[in-house]
């Protein structure tokens, strides 16, 4: 439980990782993060990861504090400090330490940078099915940035749990976004759907991955509005994120799917994933 970690140009064990009272990132949420999964020691898709990084520093008016190069050599350092294998690697960057508890005045100070090891699961073997409960997007307008302010879509995911559901899915007015920490894929008719990128989602990076590789196989990829009705009377239904992968969604609050079981599409995607994954890290 020693793990190391990277924190404002440090490597230091995690327990002895300690951030000022000051900073905005505890103080106001001002800051943004990244999760990336690493498997056999190779970060799996960083330049993705890395864009989407500059993205969101771009819209919260805060300098990337480091070149993409940069980024990869204390990721792998932080990867070779902590034993390598199937890792993922959180990266936070909030606008550093106020003079004082004024949310309007921006940090006088460099921002606080922070590279941090958690264990993964990896679903090589078996897929992971989980249930989701429909709840309503009670978040910000602009999920596109994948902010540190994580408030609502805590709420919203231990609603579902507490509930006995794994996933939150979340609409707007009816409309599908998201999941509260992932992106909701659906089947119908062999043809896949996804809602489109836009700021009520985060663009996730396997999202990207599975539209490529659905889009390999030859199966058709739509990305558009997705009603709650339409979700519910999909094929089939998966989350999916860094984290979870491909997820198949078994149930949606009282609503089977596909008589619980894991769909045709879901499991060539699943494999077709793990494939490309050994293809890239091998
Ligand atoms: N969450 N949407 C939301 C709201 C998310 O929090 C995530 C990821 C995704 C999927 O993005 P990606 O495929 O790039 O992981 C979509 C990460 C894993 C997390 O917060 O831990």
């Amino acid at each position: 439980m020693n793990d190391v970690v990277y924190l404002n140009g440090d490597f230091i064990a995690k327990d002895k990782a300690k951030i000022s009272v000051l900073d905005r990132g505890f103080l106001f949420a001002d800051g943004i993060y990244e999760v990336i999964p690493v498997y056999n020691s190779q970060p799996f898709r960083l330049p993705q990861h890395l864009a989407r990084l500059q993205y969101c520093l771009e819209q919260i008016n805060l300098t990337n504090p480091n070149s993409d190069s940069q980024w990869q050599e204390l990721i792998s350092r932080i990867i070779a400090r902590n034993g390598g294998g199937n890792l993922s690697i959180y990266v936070q960057i909030t606008r550093g330490c106020s003079q004082d508890r004024n949310p309007l005045n921006e940090a006088e100070t460099a921002p606080t940078v922070l590279i941090m090891p958690s264990g993964l699961l990896v679903n090589e073997q078996q897929i992971t099915t989980t249930t989701a409960t429909l709840l309503k997007d009670i978040r910000w307008q602009h999920c596109d940035i994948k902010s540190i302010a994580l408030l609502a879509n805590i709420l919203l995911r231990n609603q579902a749990e507490q509930h006995g559901f794994g996933e939150a899915i979340l609409h707007r007015d009816g409309v599908i976004t998201e999941g509260s920490s992932s992106n909701v894929f659906m089947v119908k008719n062999h043809e896949v759907y996804t809602p489109m990128q836009n700021n009520f989602i985060l663009g996730g990076v396997t999202r990207e991955v599975i539209i490529e590789i659905a889009q390999a196989k030859q199966l058709k990829v739509h990305q558009q509005d997705i009603s709650v009705e339409q979700l519910l009377n999909a094929d089939e239904v998966w989350i999916c994120s860094s984290s979870r992968e491909i997820s198949p969604v078994t149930a949606i609050d009282d609503k089977m799917i596909a008589n619980g079981d894991i769909g045709a599409v879901t499991l060539l995607l699943h494999h077709e994933f793990q494939t490309f994954k050994k293809k890239l890290i091998s």
